[in-house]
């Protein structure tokens, strides 16, 4: 079984990829950290320990991991999209165990040497972790063959500046850290998760469920479906961090295209976060992709929507 770290900031879509990651039954989870985002790093590891408790997976490790982004302090989430405590103000009961000793960046990096040469590492929240590994651990970039990441806007607008997504403008200066290491990026930008997306009728299949986990999804959604309204014109929600989770495992496929350069505007004006993806020409060689390690994602088929249903439901 392919052995996944899951770095994410839980958070509404963080859970979906969550319970799909637990819905497939090829991979093992064998850690996740989280980090501030959607909301701070520990509510965040305390909801990822309340939905894996629901899920009966109380064995997978799950460390608290950066506060704040590499300069500056955290901004305070994202309550308007996930809720004030980042699952859609829904309760769960309370898992009986805590977070692990050590941060999630140690957690990665342990893994990485664990299951050299094989660990997946998924990526749906800020960078934080993955930057501060990379600079304890320089040598990560050889241990993890594949670094797959939901963040960036590559030719459509930011969602929370012109040009940034939440991801990358949480924690830009990580971001550029991340993306410039020389291993094998996946990124999975907004371009290509807001074209997938789950409507009222998922929402009321996962709200039948008899598995106390694909119900409280089906109740969290509602917050997010609230949010997503205006973007749709329906209730529906954008699959963006359960996308990122099935593109690294194959659940759906990516129209293949080659690496390009790819740079994070970590300065302070006004295109701070941005991904800069030169994706002039992709076909021919008029860039000089020599050394690009990023693959930018712009299309997957056939629609997320199913096959994540399909696997959280079981
Ligand atoms: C990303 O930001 C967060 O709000 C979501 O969980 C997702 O990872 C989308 O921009
Ligand atoms: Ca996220």
């Amino acid at each position: 079984r392919v052995p996944v770290y899951l770095d994410c900031d839980t958070g509404i879509d963080d859970a979906l990829a969550l319970a799909y990651l637990l819905g497939r039954p090829d991979i093992d989870l064998v850690g996740i950290g989280s980090v501030s985002g959607n909301i701070d790093a520990e509510r965040g590891a305390r909801n990822t320990l309340d939905l894996l408790a629901l899920a009966g997976r109380d064995a997978v490790p799950v460390a608290v991991g950066a506060h704040d982004p590499l300069t500056g302090s955290f901004a305070g989430g994202a309550p308007h999209v996930h809720g004030s405590n980042g699952i859609g103000d829904i309760d769960l009961p309370a898992a009986g165990r805590g977070p692990v000793d050590g941060s999630a960046a140690d957690l990665l990096i342990r893994l990485a040497h664990e299951h050299a040469g094989r660990l997946q590492v998924i990526a749906v929240g800020p960078l934080t972790n993955l930057a501060l590994a990379l600079r304890t651990e320089p040598r990560l970039v050889d241990l993890v063959p594949r670094v797959t990441i939901m963040g960036g806007a590559a030719l459509v607008p930011g969602n929370v500046t012109p040009v940034a997504e939440a991801n990358i403008a949480n924690d830009p200066e990580a971001a550029a850290a991340v993306v410039e290491a020389s291993w094998p990026v996946t990124l999975v930008p907004l371009d290509v998760t807001l074209e997938h997306v789950l409507d009222e009728d998922d929402r009321s299949a996962l709200l039948a469920s008899g598995h106390p986990l694909p119900r409280a999804l089906g109740e969290m959604l509602d917050l997010y479906y609230g949010f997503y309204v205006e973007l749709y014109g329906e209730r529906c929600s954008a699959l963006h961090d359960p996308l990122a989770a099935a593109l690294a495992l194959d659940g759906v496929a990516a129209t293949v295209a080659p690496a390009v350069p790819v740079t994070v505007d970590a300065t302070d004006g006004p295109g701070r976060g941005q991904t800069i993806c030169d994706l002039r020409n992709q076909r021919q060689r008029w860039v000089d992709r020599d050394g690009a390690h990023v693959r930018v994602v712009l299309e997957a088929e056939p629609p997320l929507g199913p096959h994540l249903m399909q696997t959280i439901l079981g």
